[in-house]
């Protein structure tokens, strides 16, 4: 198992592009950053898009995907929050990185101070937001021990089985998932992996097509500022004022109607089987 702790974190963005990857052939180059609920503190991205989610949830499971997931820390952070929020979900990650998707089927981290935070100071009573808080518990009930560092844990058997990953690359994502597929796309510094203005835009097209109507795609702060012209150029939309970094592809009027029959149709059966 790779030792996070000992990865310099500290490459500058946009300092390393995929084309150097392909030429000098390692992993030297990718940059696999990443962290459980990395996104939390900073922006509260991952509790509002956790919060838009419960209001899609119906029966179907929801589909989510982390594009360029690294060590897996993004995709399990989603199946603990979606099952501490009974929210039913297949998530999947890939990589283009053969060695992150095989330590991310492992589910087995060094946390890093801030994750242990969610652990052991928990306890001591330390304020947190409701979020911080839910997660708290659910990293305590989750994560098992491992080893004698004191930092090893691993996520508990069915979290593993539960999540999916592969080694693939975000240029052919519409290989990978149907059309009309995914509930949400997270790909938070991926793409400046791919320094190719029409290989990207090529993506982005691809996300477009995956995506369901309603579904959502979630950028980075700084990725957004970067490719808001061109998502928006391919009909997404920003509805949420606080969270320019999540994009929407809108619904079509006939998914509109489909929905407004559907709940109509739930209200009835509800009233029907109170009965
Ligand atoms: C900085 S990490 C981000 C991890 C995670 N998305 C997050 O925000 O915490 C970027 C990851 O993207 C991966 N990556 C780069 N180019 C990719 C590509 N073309 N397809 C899939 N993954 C890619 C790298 O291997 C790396 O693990």
């Amino acid at each position: 198992m790779i030792n996070r702790l000992s990865i310099k974190n500290n490459i500058p963005f946009r300092a390393i592009h995929l084309n150097q990857y392909e030429r000098i052939g390692n992993e030297t180059v990718l940059n696999h950053k990443t962290s459980f609920f990395r996104y939390s503190d900073k922006e509260n991205t991952d509790a509002f898009v956790v919060s838009l989610l419960r209001r899609k949830n119906n029966n179907k499971p929801l589909t989510i995907v982390s594009a360029g997931c690294s060590f897996g820390e993004e995709v399990y952070s989603y199946a603990l929050a979606c099952e501490k929020y009974g929210i039913k979900a297949n998530i999947s990650g890939f990589d283009i990185s053969s060695t992150v998707i095989n330590e991310a089927k492992q589910g087995k981290y060094y946390l890093n101070e801030k994750e242990l935070d969610y652990l052991v100071k928990y306890q001591k009573g330390k304020k947190r937001t409701p979020f911080q808080k839910a997660m708290s518990d659910t990293f305590a009930r989750n994560f098992e021990q491992k080893g004698r560092h004191k930092n090893c844990y691993q996520l508990k058997n069915d979290k593993l089985t539960n999540c999916e990953f592969r080694l693939d690359d975000v240029k052919k994502i519409q290989t990978l998932y149907g059309k009309n597929s995914q509930d949400l796309i997270l790909c938070r510094y991926v793409l400046y992996h791919i320094p190719n203005i029409e290989e990207l835009y090529n993506v982005f097209g691809q996300f477009e097509k995956i995506l369901k109507p309603g579904g959502l795609l979630c950028l980075n702060d700084i990725e957004a500022k970067y490719y808001k012209e061109a998502l928006l150029t391919l009909g997404f939309i920003q509805p949420y004022k606080n969270y320019p970094w999540i994009f929407e592809k809108p619904k079509t009027r006939k998914d509109k109607l489909n929905d407004f029959i559907n709940s109509i149709e739930n209200f009835i059966n509800k009233g029907v089987n109170k009965k």
